[in-house]
């Protein structure tokens, strides 16, 4: 059974981003795979008036099963509206690696989806993405392609300057491919350990300060393929008081360090209008949950640990949208 977005209440990413690229703000992406996760976004986006796309991983279809979670976005639109948040709603999967996922994410009511050619050769890169494309716009769901690779923990994103996109195949993919949007590689990672302590200066508290983005290839990318949406992956700052949370309750996470969130700032107020967001989530529920369990150890109610990390994640979401994205108050 085929089930289209526009039946469960969701809208593509076209009209958010021409708004957020008009505007200068980034719309928010959160990834999310169980109820406490959804109930924080779709709250705390529509608490700050801020569009939201719900972001769904392959693995978080798996964990979740399809049709529960696309339930589940369906009933957040629904609430949403029940309580007045008139804010626009995308189900976007993220990190499609075939053809078939994303075909099936599209009949089972998604209005857009990323196909993360990125670790192909760049001619397959641009026949995958265009086979998606093509069929995706039939439905009126839009498409995030990417070029360049996002390093890992294991990589030195610093040295292997091979990793991040090469302005000069942005325009040529854009065309060939009819993507609605483009993941760049501009020195963000994913996970909550996105540099080594070597590649990262302390500053006068000790902190670790990790390289800074390279905003010379965004203005690059910027110029060649203007007013088109740019997306950014791995901008989780991994906040150091949820950090420390964390390790003062039991936790062991060493030399977690995230993109500075005065970066992302600077980022969304140019072409990027899709910022992903994932470990900060991960990291304050850890977090909240630790701190019940450290300081409540009788407690064995999962509302009792799951209700506080559900209320501190719409907290945290609020403030992203308020002081670091710039959605809030968009709607
Ligand atoms: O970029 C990846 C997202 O953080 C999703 O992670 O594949 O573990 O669900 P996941
Ligand atoms: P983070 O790991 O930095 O949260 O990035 C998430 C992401 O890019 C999801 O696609
Ligand atoms: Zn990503």
């Amino acid at each position: 059974m085929t089930v289209s977005y526009k039946e469960l209440g969701f809208v593509n990413t076209r009209e958010m981003f021409k708004k957020a690229m008009d505007g200068g703000y980034a719309v928010p992406a959160y990834n999310f795979n169980n109820l406490e996760q959804i109930q924080a976004i779709i709250n705390g986006c529509g608490r700050s008036r801020s569009p939201v796309i719900l972001q769904v991983s392959k693995g978080a279809r798996d964990y979740a099963n399809a049709t529960l979670l696309r339930n589940m976005g369906k009933g957040a639109v629904e609430m949403a509206r029940e309580q007045g948040y008139e804010i626009p709603v995308a189900l976007h999967l993220d990190h499609g690696d075939t053809y078939e996922l994303c075909v099936s994410c599209i009949e089972n009511g998604f209005s857009s989806v990323m196909i993360d050619g990125s670790h192909h050769p760049y001619e397959k890169n641009v026949e995958l993405t265009k086979k998606v494309v093509d069929y995706a716009h039939k439905y009126d769901v839009s498409v995030e392609g990417e070029l360049g690779v996002l390093a890992g923990i294991e990589d030195d994103v610093v040295a292997a300057k091979s990793v991040y996109t090469q302005p000069e195949e942005v325009e040529d993919f854009v065309k060939k491919t009819g993507v609605d949007s483009l993941a760049i590689s501009i020195g963000t990672s994913h996970g909550a350990y996105k540099f080594k302590p070597e590649q990262c200066t302390r500053n006068q508290e000790g902190v670790l300060v990790p390289p800074p983005l390279r905003f010379d290839i965004l203005e690059e990318i910027q110029k060649r393929i203007p007013g088109f949406p740019i997306v950014l992956h791995g901008s989780s700052s991994v906040l150091p008081k949820y950090v420390d949370l964390i390790n003062n309750n039991g936790g062991a996470l060493e030399a977690a360090v995230g993109i500075p969130e005065g970066q992302l700032r600077k980022a969304a107020k140019s072409a990027v209008c899709k910022i992903n967001i994932d470990s900060d989530g991960r990291l304050v529920v850890t977090a909240m949950i630790r701190k019940v369990f450290h300081e409540k150890p009788a407690e064995f109610d999962p509302r009792k640990y799951l209700g506080p990390a559900r209320d501190e994640l719409m907290n945290m979401i609020i403030e992203k949208n308020k002081n670091v994205l710039g959605s809030a108050d968009q709607y």
